[in-house]
């Protein structure tokens, strides 16, 4: 066994600029595990929470979780997988066997949610080093590097023909979007939608939406910008949040009735308990974006009881990685997924820290980081 030298752009710290280090990886994947190449790896907000300090988070870390590559070396009992294969990499690792695996709810995982969810493997473990101190994984991905290993639930094959930066959107903003869509509340022909929070991930909402045949898909947010590329995502309606108020708006548009479903896709409290406003009686509102550490939200649980309005969470858009991935990957082949407009900058992994310095500021939608062949 020897080790591979890994680039990687590694968080040191909470509001510290990422630093690009060189780490080293066994070349061997353990029993149950793949050593992927990575081909690219967008850039999501989680990464901004776990940067900025939002969320408590280990250092040393590789970030990044959104990614696809090619796999290099499988481990001794992985029967699936080969070397060559193409892959999107999955930020929700399956034990397979937990109750949650078993009942077709893999983000559930009870063992993901023990070890990928702190960071380290299966075992408890990280497997890079600096040679000094170990360095963990971003959600047992850590996609900001050129190799990562990740258990072999967590390669998920696609077909050769699909270009890799935009797959590695599908390893989280589309995946979450279009499944709190299709998958957590599963929208119908005809429904009225509500979006707030037009980036990565809401786009996908938005696209979501449309493929599930919603008749009205209003969207807000604060940058004329988002809004514009609402509509290429398939807005019927457009409200500038900072302009006009946002429920009247949403009430003039709904002719005072509400919508059908409100997802929220940025992470703020006033704007998840907007969603819940701006919902009809019996309608749902989706938590979608993910606030910091310790935030509360506040919510009126007679209007809830009384006019049976439901508040659900979705988590990776309550994804079947194994099937959703390469199914979405389809739908972009044949023209019905929007993937393209979705990649605003490819940049290099030098480039990470400009991309957080733009996402902060509202700006593009994904920036990618492509790494050399
Ligand atoms: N539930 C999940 O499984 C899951 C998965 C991935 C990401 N997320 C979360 O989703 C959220 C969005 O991620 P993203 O990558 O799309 O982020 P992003 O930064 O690309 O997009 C956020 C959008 O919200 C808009 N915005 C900011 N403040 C606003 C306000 N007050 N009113 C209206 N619009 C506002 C911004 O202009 C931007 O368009 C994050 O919290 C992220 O952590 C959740
Ligand atoms: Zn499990
Ligand atoms: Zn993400």
């Amino acid at each position: 066994m020897s080790t591979i030298p890994v680039r990687a752009a590694v968080f040191v710290g909470p509001n510290a600029p990422l630093e690009i280090r060189e780490l080293q990886i066994s070349d061997q994947p353990g029993p149950n595990e793949v050593l992927v190449k990575l081909a690219a790896s967008g850039v999501c907000h989680s990464d901004l929470h776990a940067l900025d300090g939002d969320w408590e988070t280990p250092a040393p870390l590789v970030l990044g979780h959104e990614g696809a590559g090619v796999v290099l070396a499988v481990g001794s009992e992985v029967t699936d997988l080969e070397v060559d294969d193409h892959v999107i990499l999955s930020w929700t690792p399956s034990c397979q066997k937990c109750e949650f695996c078993v009942s077709g709810n893999p983000v559930l995982c009870q063992l993901a949610n023990e070890t990928a969810y702190q960071h380290v493997f299966f075992d408890g473990k990280p497997r890079l080093s600096d040679g000094e101190q170990d360095v963990k994984s971003f959600l047992a991905v850590g996609s900001f590097g050129e190799y990562a290993m990740v258990p072999a639930s967590a390669a998920i094959r696609i077909r050769k023909d699909a270009p890799l930066a935009q797959a590695a959107l599908v390893g989280c903003a589309v995946t979450t979007g279009i499944g709190a869509v299709t998958n957590t509340a599963g929208v119908e022909p005809g429904s009225t939608v509500l979006v707030v929070g037009c980036g990565g991930v809401g786009l996908n909402v938005v696209q979501g939406a449309r493929l599930a045949g919603a008749k009205q898909i209003i969207v807000a947010d604060v940058s004329n910008e988002k809004l514009e590329l609402g509509r290429t995502f398939g807005a019927t309606h457009v409200i500038n949040s900072r302009e006009v108020d946002l429920l009247d708006t949403v009430r003039e548009l709904t002719g005072g009735r509400g919508v059908d479903y409100a997802f929220e896709a940025i992470g703020l409290p006033f704007t998840i308990e907007a969603c819940y406003e701006a919902i009809r009686r019996g309608g749902t509102a989706v938590v979608v974006g993910q606030v910091a550490d310790g935030v509360k939200i506040s919510i009126d649980p007679f209007v809830m009881s009384d006019q049976e309005k439901k508040l659900i969470g979705s988590n990776y858009g309550s994804s079947r990685q194994s099937i959703d991935f390469p199914k979405i990957i389809d739908l972009y082949m044949e023209g019905l997924v929007d993937l393209d407009s979705m990649v605003t900058d490819r940049i290099t992994l030098d480039g990470v820290n400009d991309a957080f310095a733009e996402m902060r500021q509202g700006r593009g939608i994904r920036s990618v980081i492509e790494y050399g062949a």
